[in-house]
């Protein structure tokens, strides 16, 4: 079940203006260019902007999410209608013959358990062609990420919804899974929303072992660079036999 702040309506259409700077993705339009991907998919796509982005710019583009509410604003933006959208949790992903399989967002980090991140894996190895490539995108535990996370109080003016306050507040940290609440607060009509989330933080070595027990080979781990030295950005690939 995803976190109410993708499968709520009423948080996922404000979604793409509380987080409003995806100059991150511009790494995942560039490796598309790099690995010559013809088709993509893009895994936990939410509210679509990649998806969107690589289908105007030419490409076979399926967008794949298990929140129907980021799907429904996936499918108001320009070039949606070019893209095939996909209302399904990663694990139950349909074989696929895709040339690159992206996560973004840090949706590796919404699989809590090893179940769910095997499962992920082998259905997204699935996807692929023999030779295709599954690039995705996890922060660095050793970096701690969580402790900037409390408290930080945000008024913003959001056309169609209003003003809002919103705030994250950390919930936990229990070894590698880090919970955390975001309120928002509609001015509007004095609506209050909450969303609870948990992550789960993998190191490189357990992120090496799991993609290497799912049959993925790992060609090289990047930077992200618009968050130089805090994540892994793994590009790995189905081997052609
Ligand atoms: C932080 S958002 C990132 C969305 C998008 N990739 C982006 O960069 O804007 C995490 C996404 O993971 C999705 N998600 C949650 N559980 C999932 C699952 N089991 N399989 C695939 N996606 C999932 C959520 O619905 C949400 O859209």
């Amino acid at each position: 079940m995803p976190d109410a702040i993708f499968a709520e309506p009423r948080l996922a259409r404000i979604y793409d203006a509380v987080d409003d700077d995806r100059s991150d993705l511009d790494a995942y339009l560039a490796m598309a260019d790099e690995f010559s991907a013809r088709s993509v998919l893009d895994i936990g796509c939410g509210t679509g902007t990649l998806a969107c982005l690589l289908a105007l710019r030419g490409r076979d583009v399926t967008g794949a999410d298990p929140a129907e509410a980021s799907l429904d604003v996936a499918r108001s933006k320009p070039g949606a209608g070019r893209v095939r959208w996909l209302h399904t949790a990663a694990a139950d992903l349909p074989t696929l013959r895709v040339e690159l399989a992206v996560m973004t967002g840090n949706v590796a980090q919404v699989f809590l358990t090893d179940e769910d991140w095997v499962a992920a894996l082998a259905a997204a190895r699935r996807t692929l062609r023999p030779g295709g490539r599954l690039v995705f995108e996890t922060r660095d535990p050793a970096r701690e990420a969580w402790r900037d996370w409390d408290q930080t109080r945000r008024r913003l003016d959001i056309p169609g919804a209003g003003p809002v306050e919103t705030w994250t507040e950390l919930t936990g940290v229990d070894e590698s899974l880090v919970s955390f609440r975001t309120t928002f607060a509609f001015k509007s009509d004095g609506a209050t929303l909450t969303s609870d989330s948990t992550l789960r933080f993998r190191d490189r070595d357990e992120l090496t072992s799991s993609l290497t027990a799912a049959g993925l080979t790992i060609d090289e781990v990047r930077d992200a660079p618009d968050r130089p030295g805090l994540e892994f950005v793994f590009i790995t690939r189905r081997p052609f036999i």
